[in-house]
């Protein structure tokens, strides 16, 4: 299972942890950037990250800045991209369970390391659980069609 990661230059300070961590797991990694800690904007990540999932170049992603709010804003414009925010393990296996989540976001300004371990851990041992919960899928999809372009 391909993972792809993006962040902004404040994600940057969290990522090689990340990275490194996921690829201890057994994952492949794909960086979609930034690799540099010059100013950014965080809205290009979200949207390299989403596009790889629609494109299939990677199965999930993982993105990073200061508080994980601006990214997944920008990942959730994309059609398809169920991103979610995370500060706690709870919230991101329940994200995967219950909304099939393909991205998980966290802020490195919010969140420390061992904690942001705990909760990519959580999110990519944790199976959607379907059933009634895919109907809700549906009705997301379903606002997606109407209000998008
Ligand atoms: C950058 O200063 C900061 O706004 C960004 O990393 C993020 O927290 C946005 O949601």
């Amino acid at each position: 299972m391909k993972i792809g990661i993006g962040n902004d230059h404040v994600g940057l300070l969290l990522k090689p942890i990340i990275k490194d961590y996921i690829e201890e797991l057994g994952y492949e990694v794909v960086d979609f950037g930034t690799n540099s800690s010059v100013r950014t904007d965080y809205p290009n990540y979200g949207e390299k990250v989403a596009n790889a999932i629609n494109d299939k170049e990677i199965d999930l992603g993982i993105l990073i800045c200061g508080t994980g709010v601006g990214i997944s804003i920008a990942a959730n414009k994309v059609k398809g991209i169920r991103a979610v925010v995370c500060s706690d393990p709870y919230t991101a296996k329940l994200s995967k369970e219950h909304n099939n989540t393909n991205i998980l976001a966290f802020g490195s300004r919010v969140i420390g390391s061992d904690l942001a371990k705990l909760i990519v851990k959580e999110w990519l041992d944790t199976e959607f659980e379907g059933g009634r919960h895919q109907k809700r899928l549906d009705l997301i999809e379903k606002i997606e069609d109407d209000y998008l372009c």
